[in-house]
């Protein structure tokens, strides 16, 4: 078990701390009377909204709402969890972290791993160094000196075990080597040779860097046709693709006042956007655009644009990158998409267009709604009835991945705008699944404004709006279980592991907060001695930690004896709403390919049988 950070300790450390110092040596500070301001770091603006309060020991902004103590700062600006931002403090002041129970934490042994992957990093720097056809070939892809040292790119030699032999000379390294993914263990062991061998061979290596610049893994190029093109580090313990952004170090070596950032798909367009001095370039791992990753991105910026190849797959990713995007859509934030013109890719584009011309594209990006529309419009024939309704049926789930708010009611007056429907003919039309109670309380730290929730959605089994005890009105039911199990963590042990499954197969963005829930629900079995303020300790790095203190610290009328049976009802209710959604879903799906007349047989065949059930969803 970690040895958890005693709050006397960090207690301490808030009160020994300078905030203007920290603070100070990060963003410029103005004197203003007794206290400090500054143009906000965490929000785009001209006049100086941020203060910084020695006597309070902490900061506020009157633009953006961003606050906090010394500790609360560093966590936001330098993107660091809770107990590196102690670290980091504690070793300003020279103060060693105690840990309780001792026992090291699991941090130490991350760091290890992380000291190890930076190590082989600057064995594959050197052998780039001293390998003429590795270096025949990054410059044939235009990369000078200055970049390679910046990324710290490098070259894996052509051999099975260079780097088994130079750092996994022991058991321990070899088990930290098999950790971080750098070697691979023989399923059939050859007599006469070792049973491991390096991952990565004769490839150009790209180190992926988290925003500190530990390396965390590596994404490596063949220098040929090969196959396969790249090869990337496995998801480790400490490698997530679906989180991790490629340049998100090298954006803050540039150290360029940041405005938006740009999400392109691979490690070059990355590496030569920078060189051109476009640092405001990430890329994803080879996955699609995550919401984990939007949400990193947004904690930078407030502006994203995705640049996309012009080609077919570039297209169809783009699509794929909105809808991921659209659980993070919502009002001051900005979703732009770049198409490029077809053959090119950003790296190709900006060596032969320069900087001011790539940025000139950036700035004229398509907004997500002109591109949601565009894309709508496409599909469905707007001059006809028929074509209306597919157009509606269309947006509908994609609409419904919003989170309520401003943002979602003009995407929907845009759209709206689009058929040539008023906003409200449109509502009425779409039936009003949008921005359900859930939605409205997806536990994503955003607790700002929040529009009132729309009439349940129809054909679905919610029941409707039925307060935990009177918690909180019409409240989603994610919302109901995680606050009475807050409430009542023992009750997590009383819930039937015949309903795990079923929790287990709803998606994030099928309904927002169940992923909360579920770990909620998990760790409370894990431990049924665990009382809820030591779990939210534990959680309180995590976005949603804020919420859950709500929700947590809310007076609700439930007794103990209650509790149990009120919280299977509530999941009871959860799995049978999300079971009618899909269904819901699935009979737009048809409907739409019935009507462009698509459908197979058998779909025709399922459409009729879902329009023989008593309560059929309508378009
Ligand atoms: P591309 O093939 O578009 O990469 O793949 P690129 O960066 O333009 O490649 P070159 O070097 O200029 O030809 C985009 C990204 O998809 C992932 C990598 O992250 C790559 O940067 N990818 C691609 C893989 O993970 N594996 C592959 O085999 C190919
Ligand atoms: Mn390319």
């Amino acid at each position: 078990m970690a040895g958890r950070i005693p709050q006397t300790f960090i207690d301490e450390l808030i009160a020994r701390a300078d905030i203007v110092e920290v603070v100070g040596s990060r963003v410029p500070l103005k004197k203003a009377g007794r206290e400090y301001k500054a143009c906000c770091p965490f929000h785009e603006e001209k006049t100086a909204s941020f203060w910084v309060s020695p006597d309070k020991q902490f900061y506020h902004c009157f633009g953006c709402g961003a606050h906090g103590t010394a500790l609360g700062f560093l966590m936001q600006y330098e993107q660091l969890p809770f107990p590196e931002a102690v670290e980091e403090l504690a070793g300003r002041l020279g103060l060693e972290v105690p840990h309780e129970g001792g026992g090291p934490a699991p941090a130490r042994a991350q760091e290890a791993l992380t000291e190890l992957l930076g190590r082989v990093a600057g064995f594959y720097q050197e052998t780039l160094a001293g390998n003429e056809r590795a270096r025949a070939y990054v410059r044939s892809r235009g990369l000078d000196a200055g970049i390679i040292e910046r990324f710290r790119i490098g070259y894996a030699p052509d051999a099975w075990n260079e780097v088994l032999r130079r750092f996994g000379a022991t058991e321990e390294s070899r088990r930290a080597l098999l950790a971080t993914g750098l070697i691979i263990e023989r399923e059939t062991p050859r007599p006469g040779s070792e049973p491991w061998y390096d991952r990565f061979r004769d490839r150009i290596m790209f180190p992926i860097r988290d925003p500190r610049g530990r390396v965390l893994g590596f994404g490596g190029r063949v220098l040929d046709r090969g196959e396969p093109k790249y090869l990337n580090s496995p998801e480790t313990e400490l490698f997530h693709k679906g989180q991790e952004l490629y340049g998100l170090h090298e954006i803050r070596l540039a150290r360029a006042s940041l405005k938006r950032l740009v999400i392109v798909e691979g490690y070059m367009d990355v590496v030569r956007l920078h060189q051109a001095g476009v640092t405001c370039a990430v890329a994803t791992l080879g996955t699609a655009t995550t919401p984990e990753h939007l949400k990193r991105a947004f904690r930078l910026v407030s502006e994203i644009v995705f640049a996309f190849d012009g080609d077919r797959a570039g297209r169809a990713a783009a699509w794929r990158a909105l809808q991921n995007a659209l659980p993070e859509a919502r009002e001051g934030r900005e979703l732009r998409f770049l198409f490029l013109p077809d053959g090119e890719d950003p790296d190709s584009l900006v060596g032969k267009e320069g900087r001011e011309a790539f940025e000139a594209r950036l700035d004229a990006a398509l907004p997500l709604s002109e591109y949601l529309a565009a894309q709508l419009r496409e599909q469905a024939d707007l001059a006809h009835a028929d074509g209306r309704a597919k157009f509606v049926a269309l947006a509908r789930p994609l609409l419904a991945k919003l989170p309520p708010g401003v943002y979602l009611e003009l995407l929907l007056a845009r759209i709206a705008q689009e058929v040539g429907l008023g906003a409200d003919r449109l509502r009425e039309l779409l039936h009003s699944d949008l921005a359900t109670a859930d939605a409205a309380d997806a536990l994503d730290g955003d607790d700002g404004a929040r529009a009132a929730p729309a009439r349940p959605m129809r054909g679905s089994a919610r029941t409707g709006a039925r307060g935990t005890g009177g918690a909180g009105g019409r409240r989603g039911l994610v919302t109901q279980a995680i606050q009475t199990l807050l409430h009542f963590p023992a009750t997590a042990a009383a819930v039937p592991a015949a309903v795990l499954p079923a929790l287990a197969d709803i998606g994030e963005a099928e309904l927002g907060g169940i992923a909360t829930l579920r770990e909620l629900l998990q760790a409370l079995r894990a431990q049924p001695r665990r009382t809820s303020s030591q779990l939210l300790e534990e959680w309180r790095e995590r976005p949603e930690h804020r919420r859950l203190g709500e929700l947590h610290a809310e007076r609700i009328l439930l007794d103990a004896p209650q509790a149990g049976p009120e919280l299977l009802g509530i999941l009871d209710r959860l799995i049978g709403q999300v079971s009618a959604e899909r269904q819901a879903r699935r009979y737009d799906e048809l409907l739409g390919k019935v009507q462009s007349a698509t459908a197979t047989d058998q779909e025709l065949a399922e459409f009729q049988a879902l329009n023989r059930r008593p309560r059929p969803p309508q378009a």
